[in-house]
């Protein structure tokens, strides 16, 4: 591993970034290059447990056991306490913490269910909204702005989202996908949802069409999904190579390189497009420590 200092690196992809509590040490993998880099983890973040909500723009929005929600951006140490808020199940944001039009939005199951929001430039505090819900709900991941709308999974399989530019905060539904690993995420102008087998042996893309229904999809275009357990990334793939593909938190146990799926050739693949393909997860390795694919940045 590399000391990671500010300089000259490959940015052609996000990188896989992992807290190692033990040593005290960030790690950054680079899943085209498999250059690995390090830093040292502030002390601010050393002990207790690490939750890691969301990643966006080079910026992450953790909570350490005890602590407030807090931005943190790895590449220029830069760390923003929140607000006290309750404990909350799942969390998005709108634009990096430096912009003025940052907003921080939150779904809780406890008690009742509400949706929490702070604007990082306005009153620093939380407005708390009840939402408007018949049945049973459990749960929320992986919270997304999408146009007007916050969308949120539920009992990990359901969409529901709520119309905030009617200020109306009733929960809609729509029926359960399945009971897979599902995955929610903003990609260009499309609400996407990843679907994947609980030992990979199936993955599906969906996109919201116009009726606001779930439709099939066989290619991403020039896209790159990058998956973790709370935070999903879809970038504009910028090379030709990373394009269509999904990228997952795995390594494999032999070359011990990143494993992607190509939705091109329906199988999985490491770096090495010449290495052998599989049919599942079997053979990999996934991470454990609080992880997440993080898109360097200065700002
Ligand atoms: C949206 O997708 C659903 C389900 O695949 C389909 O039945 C419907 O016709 C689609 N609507 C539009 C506007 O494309």
């Amino acid at each position: 591993m590399i000391r990671w200092s500010k300089g000259e690196y490959s940015f052609a992809s996000p990188w896989l970034m992992l807290f190692d509590n033990d040593r005290g040490l960030i790690s950054f993998t680079d899943p085209i290059f498999g250059d690995k880099y390090f830093i040292k983890t502030p002390q601010e973040l050393i002990g207790g447990i690490l939750v890691i909500y969301c990643s966006m723009c080079g910026w992450l929005l953790i909570r350490k056991q005890r602590r407030r929600l807090m931005f943190f951006n790895p590449f220029t140490s830069d760390i923003r306490e929140l607000p006290g808020s309750p404990y909350l199940d799942t969390y998005c944001f709108s634009a990096p913490p430096t912009s003025s039009d940052c907003m921080v939005v939150g779904f809780t199951t406890r008690v009742e269910w509400h949706v929490y929001i702070h604007f990082v430039g306005g009153q620093p505090s939380w407005r708390k909204f009840r939402l408007n819900i018949c049945g049973d709900l459990h749960s929320f991941h992986f919270a997304t702005l999408y146009r007007q709308n916050l969308y949120a999974l539920y009992n990990n399989g359901g969409l529901g989202f709520i119309d905030t530019g009617n200020l109306d905060y009733t929960w809609v539904e729509s029926p359960c996908v399945s009971a897979k690993r599902n995955s929610l995420m903003k990609c260009d102008q499309q609400l996407l949802l990843v679907i994947v087998g609980v030992f990979g042996e199936c993955v599906e893309v969906f996109k919201m069409n116009d009726s606001k229904e779930w439709e099939k999809t066989r290619s991403i275009g020039r896209y790159t999904i990058y998956i973790s357990r709370k935070a999903c990334l879809c970038i504009e793939a910028k090379t030709l190579e990373m394009a269509n593909k999904i990228y997952f938190p795995c390594l494999h146990s032999k070359n011990k390189k990143v494993v992607f799926y190509s939705l091109e050739t329906t199988r999985y693949h490491t770096s090495n497009v010449e290495d052998e393909s599989f049919g599942d997860f079997v053979g990999t390795e996934r991470y454990l420590d609080p992880h997440v694919w993080i898109e360097p940045s200065w700002s």
